[in-house]
């Protein structure tokens, strides 16, 4: 069993680095090892290790009984729209997941940071052309208010950037804080690309008139992996896109809607067959909808079977 004694109060950050080291050093969608229990004193968090916890049950435990000392991610939404987020961000598992504390959102408005006399964040493009550019000023001002964490990135929405995928998120929640900047008309002064953002980040190869969308999509998709926000762990590493294969059918009752019968195979109650079945239609299905992810899993299949 492993003490460990920790300033609590003033040393608030250190202490969730080390909640987050725990839930990763004891992998973060499988079993712990080590189940921690702690108990605050006026100055101090112990935190004991012993026996084993899923890790989200962890997660929970400690937003539950401590939302104050559960490891968040800092998304900071740089908005000229702050209305626009109100909703998606109080709604289902984000909301909940928000009201536990394992993630924080603050709001940040580039219009507070416009100082001349019209308050304008927006002005037309040198060289003329159509429509307006998002000024420099105020984006930059904006971030530059905010606090900044150890492991940051600005993340600028554009259809310009990496298109949004997975991996990317995985790799997104190992940040403290992902700063999100939403563009709007005909974009942002290309400053701001240059020499603020320190990623450039796209929901795909089509236009949208705001960055805000962009920015939920990424924020739900991050926060989701975060442990906690999904109840059970494994309806997060069966899905499509964990694995080089598409998710196979789902049913759920009636068995028979409509004469449109469910698979005899998964009312059979042999989980062997089950099983097999899934797979079979994961391949299946990967091989009719997705070429390019069904070779990239042969070869990534072919691989492994190499190296045992
Ligand atoms: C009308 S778009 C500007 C498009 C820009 N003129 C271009 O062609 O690259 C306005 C804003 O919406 C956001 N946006 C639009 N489509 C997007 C996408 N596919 N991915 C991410 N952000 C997008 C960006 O923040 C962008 O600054």
């Amino acid at each position: 069993m492993r003490e460990y004694q920790l300033s609590y109060g003033t040393k608030r950050h250190r202490i969730n680095i080390f909640l987050r080291s725990a839930i990763y050093s004891c992998g973060a969608q499988t079993c712990l090892r080590e189940y921690l229990t702690f108990l605050t004193t006026s100055s101090y968090l112990h935190a004991l290790t012993c026996s084993s916890l899923a890790c989200s049950q962890l997660a929970i435990l400690f937003s539950d009984s401590c939302p104050s000392l559960v490891d968040t991610v800092r998304f900071d939404i740089i908005t000229l729209f702050p209305d626009f987020f109100a909703s998606p961000l109080e709604s289902g598992l984000v909301g909940r997941a928000l009201e536990r504390g394992i993630a924080e959102t603050h709001i940040t408005n580039p219009r507070d940071f416009a100082y001349d006399k019209h308050r304008r964040v927006d002005d037309e493009p040198y060289g003329g052309g159509v429509g307006m550019l998002m000024k420099p000023d105020p984006l930059f001002a904006a971030v530059e208010s905010l606090p900044v964490l150890p492991k940051r990135d600005v993340i600028l929405l554009t259809p310009q950037g990496e298109p949004m995928h997975q991996a990317m998120f995985q790799q997104l929640t190992t940040y403290d804080q992902l700063v999100l900047v939403c563009g709007h008309y005909e974009g942002v002064d290309e400053r701001v690309r240059t020499h603020l953002a320190t990623r450039e980040v796209s929901l795909g190869d089509f236009v949208l008139t705001c960055g805000e969308i962009p920015a939920l999509a990424l924020l739900n998709g991050v926060l989701r992996l975060q442990p906690g926000t999904v109840g059970k762990p494994d309806s997060i590493k069966f899905e499509s896109f964990e694995t080089a294969l598409l998710d196979y059918p789902q049913y759920t009752r009636p068995a028979s809607f409509r004469g449109w019968d469910v698979p005899p195979v998964l009312t059979s109650g042999n989980h062997q067959a089950i099983a097999q079945w899934r797979r079979q239609q994961q391949q299946e299905r990967t091989r009719q909808r997705r070429p390019d992810l069904y070779q990239r899993w042969q070869a990534e299949t072919a691989e492994e079977e190499q190296k045992r």
